[in-house]
């Protein structure tokens, strides 16, 4: 069995941020909200969706690229931050010489499986799951797989994208500290691309994408006394030129009412509930983005489209 550590993150005040979402105009949540069991199931499903093709570009590109990656990412131990399933990590830890693997999670359930599956996979390597939310870590435990100072980070996914810039600047600055003086990362940053086939990646035909947003509404009708009706409102994700991201919201489809969170909202007829938005990033707007919080490039791989890149970054100073 690998070894888990809980840090037992304290749950955020879901009804104050619901109250302070809501309170903006436009209405708009964290995007985390939209991952109870159920939400992190049909996201599993969206990523199997012939429309939207980031993950099977990535895992493919990871797969490919992987003793590449593994050489100029040199010898440490690899660190990922929001590992969900941990299923993208594999090709690394087969390319790599040191077999030593962290991964961070705000999901308890989630990350023991993960963890147990991968130790099948790879007997021979040396795996600790860490339950903890990695945007608010101050430093990473004292553990024999951390004690040395320059750690390998993997941020896959283009999840920076749920970020806005400023927020994405500091998150990235926490990980170079997390990571440690000569530490570097690997991410994953999904790139612009022609406006229909961006909405339709976030506009799956089944539906998926659609349920996934509407479940925000369930979730806040059983966590915080909601009286949301799900019928009431339409999905719709546009890409908006000026912020470079995909907006994802649930519009009323009439003038309502709804309690939730011990207070009375009123939604006028089109007003969107912004869920998520999805910034996309040019390898140069990345790259700058990366340099305000201290980090620059060393190398990128892409896939032959030039979908999406996996950027190794390592620290400036
Ligand atoms: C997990 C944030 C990378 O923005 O592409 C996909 C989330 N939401 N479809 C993304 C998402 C709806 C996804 N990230």
């Amino acid at each position: 069995m690998p070894e888990l550590l809980d840090l037992h993150p304290a749950p955020a005040d879901m009804r104050a941020l619901v109250i302070e979402g809501l309170s903006r105009s436009p209405k708009q949540l964290p995007a985390w909200f939209l991952y109870d069991a159920e939400g992190s199931r049909l996201f599993e499903l969206i990523c199997q969706q012939p429309e939207y093709t980031l993950t099977a570009t990535e895992t493919a590109l990871l797969e490919h690229q992987a003793p590449a990656i593994a050489k100029a990412l040199g010898r440490g131990t690899l660190v990922e931050f929001g590992a969900g399933s941990a299923r993208k990590v594999a090709p690394l830890l087969r390319a790599l010489s040191d077999q030593a693997y962290v991964a961070l999670d705000i999901s308890a359930e989630h990350l023991a499986e993960a963890c147990t599956r991968l130790q099948q996979q790879f007997p021979g390597a040396d795996i600790l799951g860490i339950c903890c939310d990695y945007s608010q870590l101050q430093q990473l435990p004292p553990h024999p797989l951390l004690s040395g100072s320059a750690h390998l980070g993997f941020f896959p996914g283009s999840s920076l994208g749920n970020f806005e810039p400023a927020a994405a600047i500091a998150l990235l600055a926490q990980f170079r500290r997390l990571l440690g003086p000569g530490g570097r990362l690997l991410i994953g940053i999904d790139q612009p691309k022609p406006v229909p086939r961006l909405e339709a990646a976030y506009n799956d035909r089944a539906g998926i994408s659609a349920a996934f947003a509407l479940n925000l509404l369930q979730r806040l009708n059983r966590d915080l006394q909601g009286t949301f009706d799900p019928a009431g409102f339409r999905y719709q994700a546009r890409w908006v030129p000026e912020a470079s991201h995909i907006e994802m919201a649930l519009v009323s489809r009439r003038a309502q009412e709804v309690s939730v969170a011990g207070r009375r909202w009123s939604f006028a007829t089109g007003e969107p509930l912004i869920t998520e938005t999805s910034a996309k990033y040019s390898p140069e707007a990345f790259l700058e983005l990366a340099a305000a919080a201290g980090w620059r490039p060393q190398a990128r791989w892409s896939d032959a489209a030039d979908d999406l890149s996996l950027h190794l970054l390592i620290q400036a100073d």
